[in-house]
Formats: C-alpha cells, structure tokens, sequence
C-alpha cells in the first residue's frame, strides 16, 4: 500500500469514471474497504465499483443495477401527468 508522499508523487490522478444509475469504474489496480472493514482487491486494469449494493459481488457491479427501473429524473416526473 502507498503512503500520502508517495499518492502526492504520482504523475496521474485515478481516474473514475461514474454511470448515470449504475456503477463507478476505477482505473486500477485498486483496494476497497467496505463499511465492516472487509478489504476487496482487484489489479484489473479497470473495475466496476457497485453503487447500488444490489451486486452479488460487492463490492463490484456484477450489472444487478440493469433490473431496477430507472430513477426518477425530476419531481412529478412519475405521477402520470
Ligand atoms: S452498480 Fe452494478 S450491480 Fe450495483
């Protein structure tokens, strides 16, 4: 793991990249620590982090998030006006 010097030293930011109602991909590799302090790993090149905690996989989207119906965009959008 890195400390803050080294983090400060690298010539790029992380880069991530978020999805309108779905997950936010992450330049790796990367380590995610979730609420109870499990640390997942992934030295992939890039990864899917889940937003919507509906993944099996969690802390990574495994595309559970494609079967919730979409957000609503706006007030009232969605009482049939
Ligand atoms: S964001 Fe894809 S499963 Fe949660």
């Amino acid at each position: 793991m890195q400390n803050a010097d080294e983090y400060a030293e690298s010539p790029q930011p992380r880069r991530i990249t978020v999805e309108r109602d779905g997950p936010m991909v992450v330049e790796g590799p990367v380590e995610v620590v979730t609420e109870d302090g499990t640390v997942a790993v992934s030295r992939r090149f890039a990864v899917a982090v889940c937003t919507c905690r509906r993944s099996a996989a969690y802390p990574w989207c495994d595309t559970s998030h494609r079967a919730r119906p979409p957000r609503s965009r706006g007030r009232g959008e969605d009482r049939g006006r």
